[in-house]
């Protein structure tokens, strides 16, 4: 069969499929190419010599390698029937094709299966999805292993950049050069995990946020996975993502199918910001849609750590007064309200309110918090249950284990089995009548552990726990279409794009404390917009690392996000109460520019500072901070490079913020004593001078086109 290539375009990028009747291979993945480009001379100007010492036949690198065509890489299908069928070789039977996207349907007749490939690049943000659908058109049982998406990557694009972290230590980086071999990361938590993020960037060497030519990919599962990025010994590259199904979980039946999970990768020529702009473009026109000039995204209060689980509803309802004192727009009950919930040991899954503590119920705080012009929140836990609770006294049977182990416990609970329906229908139940009976507009959908050794059905429970928990969110949202909810995993254990496409935000940490929050809301920004990453203003005393920050600096860190506040606001002293106000105002003012416009993260000259900033969609305005993280190495910071002004444009420079108060200098920047303007080709060749700011504060500048 002749060559034919496909041309999927989108604003700045073209991607080009050779669909020659075998496994479709990308021959082409970067620069938009013009329109009316003739692709056929491909077929000669990218054929592959075949050196000596190989195969005798070219072999594709294809969307989904293949064993059977000779290629040693790790392939992108693995399962067998019994052990038969364990190399199967596809041949494209049909491929539907539109200017922004390609299905190709694939078939082996002799392992009598099916697959369908899916791509899609999104015209606006030129963020390609990506998803193979494997069909079992035998008689015979198809036990699958693991079915990954392939991308090609360009041979320069060498260094590698992954997250990994921890509780309370969500989306850190680090860098590797990728020379021979490969790098694996592997999740099997059941969730999608504080330690690795489902997410992976391959570019050119020394790639920086921006500069280089690189590749950002992001898994959007909420479960186990796998991504893997090889070099192969003729130095194509590739990355590769998918699943991570347990041992003998995944039986596809006659007729049946196995869908992988939306692969999200994109090109960007410009560094990592050219990157994190295309794929928070995408989130905003295709995962999360607020109507920011309708509804603001509402500051909150939540209760956690201000009181634990000690829930006074008078106390509670002096804390809502507060709360709407300092500007608080929505008022969240955390953990502790429901029946024997005094500590973590106890309650969870009994999700009715605690008469003890409640004794004239819910509805008055309702009532109040609404009064004061205030949303109601409230957290729940829904796929746990502590052994005590009378649901697991009643129903042991419900939760996830392996008959004859002992199931291990974290944070003293276990994991309810929602796919037995009658423990989804119990958790449906029981959200669904409190959703009903209260006026509660928010819930934080927490998830305090992983899924260890858990059998639904005689197999590993792990992919249908996600899709049960998909369902559970999709049917309340369904019945309950106003309803906000987070998502939450001890912090920052549950997030990706395919959570977040049924929720509206997501907690990004338990760690409050500014400096973490610096390095946390910085990784998270790489695949996610400001409005949907939680950022509070905890105690001056931050409870999971003991250190102790000022006020300016915990309200400045947290202006960067969808803002909050976690901390007993009753307690807190005027000055603390006076500058949450501030700080939360400021919020207010700035936040239809920070909810919609363009972030940035500047190249700072060392690691102990750091800068962000948003500009908007017109250019005409932007903030941008400047954190001190430690004690600077160089008495003097280089001019920070501002990027992504208009050149065109002059811009007015004032500091409109500054974390300390007081600015320990003999002479400050003259820009920051005298009015100055400057054009925004200067800030973003030349920069600007930093003040010499302590560790642990930050400044925020305006820039303002006149
Ligand atoms: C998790 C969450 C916290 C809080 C507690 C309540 O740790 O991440 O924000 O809700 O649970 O138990």
């Amino acid at each position: 069969m002749k060559s034919a290539f496909i041309h999927l375009a989108s604003r700045h990028t073209s991607l080009v499929i050779k669909n020659d009747g075998r496994m479709p291979e990308v021959m082409y993945w970067g620069k938009r190419l013009p329109d009316e480009t003739d692709l056929a001379p491909l077929g000669m100007t990218l054929s592959r010599p075949i050196p000596g010492g190989r195969i005798d036949s070219d072999t594709a690198l294809s969307l989904c390698p293949e064993l059977a065509t000779g290629l040693f890489t790790s392939p992108g299908l693995e399962g067998s029937r019994n052990g038969s069928c364990w190399a199967p070789s596809f041949m494209v039977v049909d491929a539907e094709i539109t200017p922004q996207s390609v299905t190709f349907t694939c078939r082996d007749k002799i392992a009598e299966l099916s697959l369908v490939i899916d791509i899609t690049l999104d015209e606006e943000s030129d963020v390609c999805q990506s998803r193979l659908r494997l069909h079992n058109d035998g008689q015979t049982e198809y036990q699958l292993q693991r079915l990954s998406q392939t991308l090609p990557v360009k041979a320069q694009a060498r260094e590698l950049m992954y997250f990994h972290g921890r509780w309370t230590h969500e989306f850190q980086t680090k860098r590797m050069n990728l020379e021979q071999g490969a790098f694996t990361q592997e999740n099997r938590r059941g969730r999608t995990s504080h330690e690795r993020f489902p997410a992976i960037v391959a570019g050119q060497t020394g790639f920086s946020e921006t500069h280089g030519e690189l590749y950002g990919f992001h898994l959007g599962w909420s479960g186990s996975h796998r991504i893997h990025a090889e070099v192969m010994s003729d130095g194509r590259r590739f990355v590769q993502a998918g699943e991570l199904l347990m041992p003998g979980e995944m039986t596809i039946m006659p007729g049946e199918s196995y869908e992988t999970p939306v692969l999200y990768s994109c090109y960007s020529p410009d560094g990592l910001n050219g990157m994190s702009q295309r794929f928070h473009r995408y989130v905003r026109q295709n995962i999360v849609h607020f109507d920011h000039q309708a509804k603001p995204r509402p500051v909150h209060l939540n209760t956690w750590e201000g009181i634990y689980f000690d829930h006074d509803p008078d106390y509670i309802l002096q804390m809502a007064e507060t709360a709407a004192d300092l500007g608080v727009e929505r008022f969240i009950i955390d953990d502790g309200w429901f029946r024997g919930r005094n500590h973590d040991r106890a309650g969870l899954g009994d999700w009715f309110l605690d008469q003890s503590k409640y004794p004239q119920g819910l509805q008055a705080i309702v009532e109040c918090v609404k009064q004061q012009g205030m949303e109601f929140g409230l957290w729940f836990e829904p796929e746990m249950v502590n052994p005590d609770s009378d649901l697991y006294r009643s129903h042991p049977d419900w939760v996830l284990k392996t008959e004859g182990y002992e199931q291990v416990t974290v944070r003293n609970q276990y994991v309810l089995n929602l796919q037995k329906p009658e423990v989804f229908d119990y958790l449906y139940g029981c959200m669904n009548s409190l959703l009903s009976e209260y006026d509660i507009r928010y819930i934080k959908w927490d998830m305090n552990r992983e899924l260890v050794q858990g059998t639904h059905d005689q197999h590993a429970a792990n992919h249908g726990h996600v899709k049960a928990f998909y369902r559970l969110i999709d049917q309340l949202r369904k019945a309950h279409p106003q309803l906000e909810i987070e998502t939450c995993s001890g912090g920052g254990g549950r997030i990706d794009y395919q959570v977040l496409s049924r929720t509206h935000r997501f907690w990004a940490s338990d760690c409050n404390d500014p400096i973490e929050r610096q390095s946390i809301q910085k990784g998270a920004s790489y695949f996610f917009p400001l409005e949907v990453t939680g950022a509070h203003i905890g105690a001056g005393h931050c409870h999971t690392t003991g250190r102790t920050h000022s006020d300016g600096f915990r309200g400045m860190t947290a202006l960067f996000g969808h803002m909050g506040v976690e901390l007993d606001p009753v307690k807190a002293t005027e000055q603390e109460k006076a500058t949450m106000k501030k700080y939360i105002s400021l919020h207010k003012s700035l936040r239809t520019l920070l909810h919609t416009g363009e972030h940035f993260r500047c190249d700072t000259d060392h690691q102990d500072t750091q800068a962000w900033g948003v500009i908007s969609c017109d250019k005409k305005q932007a903030v941008v901070m400047f954190t001190q993280i430690a004690l600077a190495e160089y008495a003097l910071a280089a001019p920070l490079i501002i990027p992504g002004l208009d050149d065109g444009l002059n811009y007015r420079v004032t500091l409109l913020e500054n974390s300390s108060g007081d600015l320990y200098m003999k002479q400050l920047p003259l820009w920051m004593e005298e009015p100055t303007i400057v054009n925004g080709a200067l800030l973003a060749q030349a920069g600007l001078m930093m003040p010499a700011i302590q560790p642990e504060s930050a400044i925020l500048i305006k820039l303002e086109a006149v």
